[in-house]
């Protein structure tokens, strides 16, 4: 008999924290309809008290997505919780998730309060938040560091408070997989009332350890596993959803467990977060990275060729991977194009498709052959400046080996044309100084990557940056067989995320 483990999908709220990460709610609202395909039991959308772009996120969420639970986070703090139902107001199946750090660093350093004080304000915010939701969520942070005499005390007062699920995470990635499954068991056993609720595991991964610990959860007891999509979050962010699904799923002899994950929509999910927010997936990473069916050496291949188990432990098609035996060139319909976009975990309108398919033709023109890289860059190229109202008319560089270079940029925003002109120590710096001027923003660049996507001298070339503004990162890409225009667009196309985000959080 299988227990069943429901998946709680914090990509939108934990994965979000990733530095860099920060997507529009528009943007979190595709992204929360495919979770829901995927088959995740709860969304964790977001902190709405934090910032009005998180409220709207969170409440377009809610307002949308009928058939999965929809979460919202809170301190324990009332104006919090009022805040979070407020949001989830419309959510077919909302949920309050309220947080309290129980470890002696964070309460003397952080909250400056004793455990007293600690216990009797997470029990009064779970009684307020369990006013006004059905299903409250307490997590007592940093709890794999904390008191585990003090940490039943607290679990015990909030589960008498009301709340439906006490989650465990384990915060800083500090704890190992035998002390993680102890620290369950013992909950699962002397806290009175626990039988009463879910028991939840939420592993960070600064030792590389976030799914093994999840595990050890799992096989102690608890019954959800809070997870975000390609382990984005804080730091070295969380356990993976992807990772987990398919070691429940490839495993179930040994851990008899399932979910109620559709594992053919993994690899359309974890592309389409990574585009979200322009992480780009490591080759070698577990389930979803690129070369996980490429086999190099000639015995693994020869093995392979045989019968393709001797070296590979699932098929692409489970994870939805499928086989691309269309070659897309300048004679591919739109049918075909689309086809492959979607693959790639890009959800278009008819309008975006209309848009892209002529810049795809352009380029299949210069291209013998396009690869899925083309098709990835250049759709993150449209898609990005779909929220951009600052774009780019035209730009001139003039730069050689030695002194000066010059630039000149004409951009449009609003129907108004700004146009400037600067210098700088190459091409880089001239041309992000006259969109510096022109847009009167001033950026500092902490990050600025350039490759190519694809082989051959046409590749497209595709450049990433990272900057920040007063103290906030913000990504941005920008795509063209021109390296200058795409690391131009890249810039303009953070300015613009800056300047979406960065002014919702302003009405705060
Ligand atoms: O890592 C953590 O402690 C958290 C809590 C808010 C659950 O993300
Ligand atoms: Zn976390």
């Amino acid at each position: 008999m299988m227990d069943r483990i429901k998946i709680f999908d914090t990509t939108l709220r934990d994965g979000e924290q990733a530095p860099g990460a920060s997507m529009s709610a528009e943007l979190k609202l595709d992204i929360a309809m495919q979770l829901a395909k995927l088959g995740v039991d709860n969304i964790e959308a977001g902190f709405p008290v934090s910032s009005p772009a998180q409220m709207k996120a969170v409440r377009l969420i809610a307002q949308n997505i009928k058939t999965t639970g929809v979460s919202a986070l809170a301190r324990a703090i009332d104006e919090d919780i009022d805040v979070a139902a407020e949001a989830l107001k419309g959510a077919e199946h909302p949920l309050i998730h309220v947080f309290l750090a129980t470890s002696p660093i964070h309460m003397q350093y952080k909250l400056k309060k004793d455990e007293d004080e600690v216990y009797s304000m997470a029990v009064q915010a779970v009684r307020h938040a369990r006013n006004l939701s059905a299903q409250v969520e307490f997590s007592p942070e940093d709890a794999t560091r904390s008191n585990p005499a003090f940490l039943m005390r607290v679990l015990e007062g909030v589960i008498d408070a009301g709340a439906t699920i006490i989650n465990i995470p384990d915060t800083v990635g500090y704890t190992t997989p035998s002390e993680f499954y102890s620290l369950i068991k013992r909950i699962m056993t002397e806290v009175s009332g626990i039988d009463r609720t879910t028991v939840s595991v939420h592993c960070h991964n600064d030792m590389g350890l976030a799914i093994a610990n999840t595990i050890s959860g799992l096989q102690a007891g608890a019954r959800q596993a809070e997870v975000t999509v390609n382990g984005i979050g804080e730091r070295a962010g969380n356990a993976a959803l992807e990772e987990l699904a398919m070691i429940l799923n490839l495993r179930k002899d040994t851990f008899s467990f399932s979910t109620g994950i559709n594992t053919r929509q993994i690899f359309t999910t974890s592309r389409m977060v990574a585009n979200a927010i322009n992480y780009p997936i490591p080759k070698n990473k577990a389930i979803v990275g690129e070369n996980i069916f490429a086999h190099e050496s000639g015995i693994h291949q020869d093995g392979v060729i045989k019968n393709r188990e001797t070296y590979e432990i699932m098929s692409p098609e489970t994870i939805g991977r499928e086989h691309n035996d269309i070659v897309l060139g300048r004679h591919s319909g739109i049918s075909g194009f689309k086809k492959r976009v979607k693959q790639l975990g890009f959800s278009l309108t008819k309008e975006e498709f209309k848009k892209i398919y002529p810049v795809f033709l352009n380029i299949a023109d210069q291209k013998s052959e396009i690869f899925d890289e083309d098709i990835i860059a250049m759709v993150n190229d449209e898609l990005g400046k779909k929220t951009d109202t600052m774009r780019m008319d035209f730009f001139n560089i003039l730069s050689g080996n030695s002194g000066i270079s010059t630039s000149t940029v004409r951009i449009e925003s609003n129907n108004m044309v700004m146009q400037e002109a600067a210098t700088g120590d190459g091409p880089i710096s001239a041309i992000f100084n006259a969109i510096d001027r022109a847009t009167g923003m001033h950026a500092v660049l902490e990050e600025f990557h350039i490759q190519a996507v694809s082989p051959g001298r046409q590749a497209i070339g595709e450049a990433s940056v990272i900057i920040s503004i007063n103290g906030r990162k913000f990504s941005g890409k920008g795509a063209s067989t021109n390296i200058m225009e795409a690391s131009a667009k890249a810039y303009l196309n953070a300015l613009n995320k800056s300047k979406i985000i960065g002014e919702n959080n302003e009405e705060n």
